[in-house]
């Protein structure tokens, strides 16, 4: 089977933020601070690598723990760690909703007049297709595009939307000058930064149409106000991700990156958002860190990998991570950038 089926009504209403009343502001920042890296080393996708044997090599997806995971080679060059399965889908349109609720709406960038005559959009990196299914349900007359290297797109569509399969580290499949709105979720943590400098940033600018916009929304720095469980457990990625030279703290860089492209680019300040976690932030706080904690034991076999601790203490340590979230709230910064193609730049 390659194809799972990502139309989850039911699960989509799961969550109604309109009654939220955590108390705290929203948007406000506050300084980064330093981490204790642990300092052993590890081979990187050990557990990955390990289910991908010859006699699987057929097989589009591998079972591990309970939890399908993409069966493809070029999981070994890229570092993407979450399954590839129905509980994954049902988590990442959970979290649509979320993010959708955080920044009252879909996009910042200044798109809605062109979405509304008709545009051309493009979703890097869409996952399972939470946000064009939403888009392409909210702009009819738009046509949307999502590509992913994992084929979780939903089975039934509408009209105005096409998904494909493709790996960005390849190039992406369109002429220059094709969308008028280019946008791309939470990918930067699956991208080697020097791919990332040297190769994904100029594909965006290229396929954008001249005029045309580019918004990046990622995570702009784990460590806000850590507790003593979140702090021990982004350390630890906070090396891994470091070794397979993926640059977590990203923001600064990813507009570093476009900034490099002035003649062609007009980047735009960026837009913060301030996540809180856990059920002193109200309703959505209990649903962000449902979410959180879901992509955590999602993510279980790495973590007993880099931990170096059993099935049993990861189940006990995000036991404890959630009695923690809830004690006091996490706060993990979000950011959205927006970035112009100039009117005069064509191509890459
Ligand atoms: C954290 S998920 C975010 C998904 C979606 N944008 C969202 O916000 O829910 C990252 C996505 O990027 C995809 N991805 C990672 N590396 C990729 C690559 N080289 N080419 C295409 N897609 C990739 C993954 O398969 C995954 O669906």
């Amino acid at each position: 089977m390659d194809r799972i089926r990502t139309n989850r009504p039911a699960s989509l209403k799961m969550f109604d933020f309109s009654d939220t009343e955590s108390g705290i502001s929203y948007g406000s920042t506050e300084n980064e601070i330093e981490v204790n890296t642990p300092t052993y080393s590890v081979s990187l996708m050990d557990p990955i690598e390990a289910v991908m044997k010859p006699e699987n090599v057929l097989e589009k997806f591998v079972e591990v723990g309970g939890r399908r995971y993409l069966n493809d080679d070029t999981l070994k060059s890229l570092k993407y760690y979450l399954p590839s399965d129905q509980k994954e889908v049902e988590r990442t349109y959970d979290r649509h909703f979320i993010d959708k609720t955080m920044w009252g709406g879909n996009y910042s960038a200044p798109v809605s007049d062109n979405l509304s005559l008709g545009a051309s959009v493009l979703d890097i990196g869409c996952g399972a297709g939470a946000w064009i299914m939403n888009m392409a349900l909210d702009y009819p007359v738009s046509i949307f595009v999502g590509i992913d290297i994992a084929p979780l797109f939903p089975e039934s569509h509408p009209a105005n939307v096409a998904f494909l399969k493709c790996n960005i580290m390849d190039g992406l499949p369109f002429p220059d000058n094709t969308f008028d709105f280019v946008r791309q979720a939470f990918v930067i943590i699956c991208i080697n930064w020097r791919s990332w400098k040297e190769k994904v940033v100029k594909e965006l600018i290229r396929v954008t149409k001249p005029g045309g916009y580019i918004e990046i929304m990622d995570i702009q720095r784990e460590i806000v106000n850590p507790g003593t469980i979140n702090e021990k457990i982004n350390a630890y990625l906070e090396e891994h991700f470091y070794k397979a030279g993926i640059n977590r703290s990203s923001c600064a860089g990813v507009i570093d990156t476009f900034n490099e492209f002035k003649d062609k680019v007009i980047v735009a300040p960026i837009e913060e958002r301030t996540y809180y976690f856990g059920k002193k932030a109200g309703r959505i706080g209990e649903a962000t860190l449902k979410c959180l904690v879901e992509a955590y034991k999602a993510m279980k076999i790495i973590f007993t990998h880099i931990m170096r601790i059993t099935e049993e203490e990861f189940e006990q340590m995000l036991t404890d991570y959630e009695k923690e979230c809830n004690e006091v709230p996490l706060r993990k910064e979000r950011y959205r950038a927006i970035i112009q193609k100039r009117l005069d730049a064509c191509g890459g």
